[in-house]
């Protein structure tokens, strides 16, 4: 079949993705906001690059206290995520107002959600200005999965799915069958 010319933005067709629940805590107060352009850069050391508008309350906050977490999120958080974009934390508490459960870090002072399916501990340690964005690098210093929810290979889809974010408020799930690639020519 032939090609046509994709009309729409150009990065949807590089979407659904996963998407990242980012808490961090300035001048006495916590904030949480999605961001799905977001991805693993390194292993050693790991290292995570999240794509943050500059004006984003999160992007301001990191710079006077660059801990985080990054909150993997279940399909049944995305109602949460969605709210969670449609505003910001300089002008509202919306971890309050949505009245978010919270999960101690272990070796941060910022809380993770109770609810999520992973939560990354983190710091930015660095970042990089591409257009209006600040392409922020974050070194994983814990990593946690909820109990019983990922193995070696990683999320046990069936027993925790992820909210991958397509467009606006829509999100999808994945599709738990797996696709064993062929390593020789049938
Ligand atoms: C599902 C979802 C994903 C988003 N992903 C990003 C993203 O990757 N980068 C970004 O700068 N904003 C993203 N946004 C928008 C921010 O979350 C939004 O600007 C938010 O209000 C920022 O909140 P803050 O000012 O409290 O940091 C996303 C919004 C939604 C709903």
């Amino acid at each position: 079949m032939p090609f046509e010319r994709y009309s729409g933005k150009f990065y949807r067709l590089l979407h659904p993705r996963p998407t990242l629940v980012i808490l961090t805590s300035c001048g006495g107060r916590l904030d949480a906001a999605p961001f799905s352009w977001n991805t693993p850069v390194s292993e050693d050391p790991p290292i995570i690059a999240v794509s943050m508008s500059r004006s984003s309350f999160t992007r301001e906050c990191l710079r006077t206290n660059p801990e985080a977490t990054l909150n993997v999120i279940p399909p049944e958080m995305a109602d949460v995520a969605y709210r969670l974009g449609a505003a910001s934390g300089r002008d509202r508490d919306k971890v309050g107002e949505l009245g978010l459960e919270l999960e101690p870090s272990e070796l941060i002072g910022v809380p993770g959600l109770a609810g999520a399916a992973a939560i990354y501990e983190s710091i930015a340690e660095g970042s990089v200005e591409v257009g209006q964005m600040d392409l922020v690098l974050f070194r994983a210093l814990v990593v946690r999965s909820r109990a019983g929810a990922a193995g070696e290979s990683g999320f046990l889809l069936e027993v925790t799915n992820l909210a991958l974010h397509g467009a606006g408020d829509e999100f999808f799930r994945v599709d738990p069958r797996s696709l064993r690639a062929s390593p020789t020519p049938t």
